[in-house]
């Protein structure tokens, strides 16, 4: 689903949980200026058991989006619930009137690359040592919605 300020205000904890191991404390800043209204940014969340299991972040400039932060809870990947998340915001993008998502994600990140391709996303291009910490390249994905 995707969150309204109150609910975000109030699972921004859990969802900095499980982000901030992943990306380096960057979720905590990210829900942080969101619920400050410092960044516009949209997050969708599948609940499991009443909990957060997984979130995404997701940008919008005119008919373009980018996503931004995608996780899920450790103890519950391999279970759907990133897909979940993805179907979700296709379908939110298209009726929303965005033409085209795209992200970077690191060269060794495989789960997240097959994911992406799952979902019908095309490598673009390398962006040589994008990321720091440690340092390696970003691979550019991107998906046109019909
Ligand atoms: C990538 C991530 C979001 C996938 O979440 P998930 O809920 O486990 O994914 P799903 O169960 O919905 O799986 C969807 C598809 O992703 C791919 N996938 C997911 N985990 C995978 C793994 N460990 N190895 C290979 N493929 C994998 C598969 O194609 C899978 O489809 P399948 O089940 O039909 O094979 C999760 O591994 C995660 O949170 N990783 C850490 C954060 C991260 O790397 N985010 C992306 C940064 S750009």
């Amino acid at each position: 689903m995707l969150l309204d300020h109150s609910s975000l205000s109030k699972s921004g904890a859990e969802i900095s949980r499980i982000g901030d191991p992943v990306f380096h404390g960057n979720t905590f800043l990210f829900i942080e200026d969101i619920i400050n209204k410092k960044a516009p940014h949209k997050v969708f969340a599948v609940l499991r058991e009443g909990k957060i299991a997984g979130f995404l972040i997701l940008s919008t400039v005119l008919d373009e989006a980018e996503i931004i932060e995608v996780a899920v809870s450790e103890n519950m990947r391999r279970k759907g619930i990133a897909s979940e998340l993805m179907d979700e915001v296709c379908e939110w993008c298209a009726k929303n009137g965005i033409a085209q998502i795209f992200l970077e994600v690191r060269e060794s990140n495989f789960p997240a690359r097959a994911y992406y391709k799952k979902y019908g996303f095309a490598e673009d291009g390398i962006r040589k040592n994008y990321y720091p910490d440690p340092v390696e390249n970003a691979v550019l994905m991107s998906k046109k919605l019909p």
